[in-house]
């Protein structure tokens, strides 16, 4: 185990997640509880993450001194570099020179840190986000890279097996980060790199089992890998005290109601509620044709259909949730930007503190793809481990205006078929969501020998990788006209089929 003392950095998640391609299993303790949880994880390695705070402000947070007088070796990123010099008997100053984004370091000696990846006097580009600095080695103490704003970027005594950068090593903008956390890892702390997410399963049915005791849990399951995930883990754990609620408010593809209650109840026989709910939010939503009113309205119908539905059932102690790591990620602050808000996701938010329900989230330390791992892991099938992300709102935000029974049911045929032949290409995985949309505008066509005045289709498909910005995909014209054809063939209502090649910005994703 390698134990991440949190000093409040918004990246240290990012330090677990190295940790764990690198196989090694780490755990992280917010700083407050240091002290007990190096006592009690017994870690082979310590790793001190960034923070907001600055160790020259009075109080600031400080590593248990048991860890320096352990032996083991450690790692101090950022704030973490700092406060371990302060504690070790180095100087740290407040900030004349700050530095944020991308900056060079050169690389003053050779270290086991940087084996296999810098060598002396190269210089590589790192991640830096920091306005004070250390201005005096403590006793033992190397430079080993320097930057113009940090001469102290990167420290060791080697000895001890204590190291310090200021850089953040654990983002994507420090190209070679990944690997200098590996070389603490492996090299350095010697550790096998022989974790996995079975470790991982193994590790949170233990946790879950310890929270919920013998409390009742309730989850709402959409179909979505995440939600899929946490409920399967969930009953790995707790077995029939979880009660899934399915809310199936008719505005789903074709095929998906069936899909869910079959993998859930019948294959992994988890207790599932399926609420059928069509005629309430097609009902609702008739006639009604501004988007915003129509996600305010599909929002506030599931939350009370839920509600109802965890009230018949007697009420739950906890609340099932599958979020993730970036919906719990308000503000990225290492970019020293304001903070960025990430969209707030369709699920049962604001539910807990009316039902008076805690929340059990297994997967809030993971990334999407690490839960798709962790799916597979536990033997939920590709259709589901791989499926593109679709909306909480489902088809209703893919018919512009008003929703009916028809238009519902021309999208979804058109939908399938379209899915159909990407799927047939080879082309799914490529694509981070791919869609029908039905457009409420009928145009004239030709059929046979007679006149149609029918709806038209418009597709689209983008890349992306986080769903914040896309790109339009660049199908080949065969492909189109072929998908065009059987759609226009095969579903009675659509006459006429365009595709969609706005990227994002400035178009969204979905339509509405
Ligand atoms: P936009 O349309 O904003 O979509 O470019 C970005 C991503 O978010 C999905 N999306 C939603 N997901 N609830 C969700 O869970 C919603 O209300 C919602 N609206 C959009 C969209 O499908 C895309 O993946």
């Amino acid at each position: 185990t390698i134990l991440i003392v949190d000093f409040g950095s918004q990246v240290t998640q990012l330090i677990a997640r190295r940790v764990r391609e690198a196989g090694v299993y780490s755990e992280i303790v917010p700083f407050q509880l240091a002290e007990e949880g190096f006592e009690r994880l017994k870690p082979k390695a310590v790793i001190l993450s960034g923070s907001p705070a600055s160790t020259i402000e009075e109080n600031s947070p400080r590593a248990p001194q048991a860890i320096f007088d352990s032996g083991l070796p450690v790692l101090g990123i950022c704030y973490g570099q700092q406060t371990m010099c302060a504690q070790l008997g180095g100087k740290i100053e407040g900030g004349l020179h700050r530095e944020f984004g991308r900056a060079f370091v050169e690389v003053q000696k050779a270290s086991p840190l940087f084996d296999g990846i810098w060598a002396e006097g190269t210089r590589h580009q790192v991640w830096m986000s920091h306005g004070d600095r250390v201005t005096a080695l403590p006793e033992g103490f190397e430079i080993i890279g320097a930057s113009p704003g940090a001469p102290f970027a990167a420290i060791a005594d080697e000895q001890r097996r204590f190291y310090g950068v200021q850089f953040h090593p654990e983002v994507m903008h420090t190209p070679d980060g990944a690997k200098l956390l590996s070389n603490f890892v492996h090299k350095i702390s010697s550790l096998p790199g022989d974790w996995t997410m079975a470790a991982f399963r193994e590790q949170a049915v233990a946790e879950i089992r310890a929270k919920v005791g013998d409390g009742k849990v309730i989850c709402g399951l959409s179909g979505g890998v995440d939600s899929s995930v946490a409920a399967i883990l969930i009953h790995e754990a707790i077995g029939d005290q979880l009660t899934c609620i399915f809310v199936d408010h008719g505005l789903l593809r074709m095929g998906e109601a069936s899909q869910v209650v079959g993998m859930f109840r019948d294959h992994y026989n988890i207790p599932l509620v399926h609420v059928e709910a069509q005629d309430l939010f097609i009902g609702a939503l008739e006639g009604e044709s501004d988007p915003e009113v129509k996600r305010k309205t599909i929002g506030r119908l599931f939350i009370e259909t839920f509600e109802a539905e965890a009230e018949k059932l007697g009420g739950a102690d906890f609340l099932a949730q599958g979020t993730l790591y970036p919906d719990v990620i308000e503000s990225v602050s290492f970019t020293g930007g304001p903070s960025v808000t990430i969209k707030s996701h369709h699920n049962v938010g604001g539910l807990p503190e009316r039902m008076n329900m805690k929340l059990v989230e297994p997967l809030r330390e993971l990334f999407k793809d690490e839960v798709r791992e962790l799916g597979r892991e536990l033997g939920l099938p590709e259709q589901f481990v791989g499926r593109h992300p679709f909306p909480g709102p489902g088809l209703a935000i893919r018919c512009p205006g008003g929703v009916t029974r028809e238009k519902l049911d021309i999208l979804r045929q058109a939908d399938a078929i379209y899915l159909d032949e990407i799927r047939k290409a080879g082309l799914y995985d490529a694509i981070w969501q791919a869609f029908a949309v039905l457009l409420p505008v009928q145009t004239v066509g030709v059929m046979g020998d007679g006149r149609t005045y029918e709806f038209v289709c418009a597709l689209r498909a983008v890349t992306s990788v986080d769903g914040m910005t896309a790109d339009f995909y660049p199908f080949d014209m065969d492909f189109l006209g072929n998908a065009a054809t059987r759609i226009i063939n095969e579903v009675r209502g659509i006459n006429r089929v365009v595709y969609d090649v706005t990227s994002k910005p400035p178009g969204t994703i979905e339509w509405e």
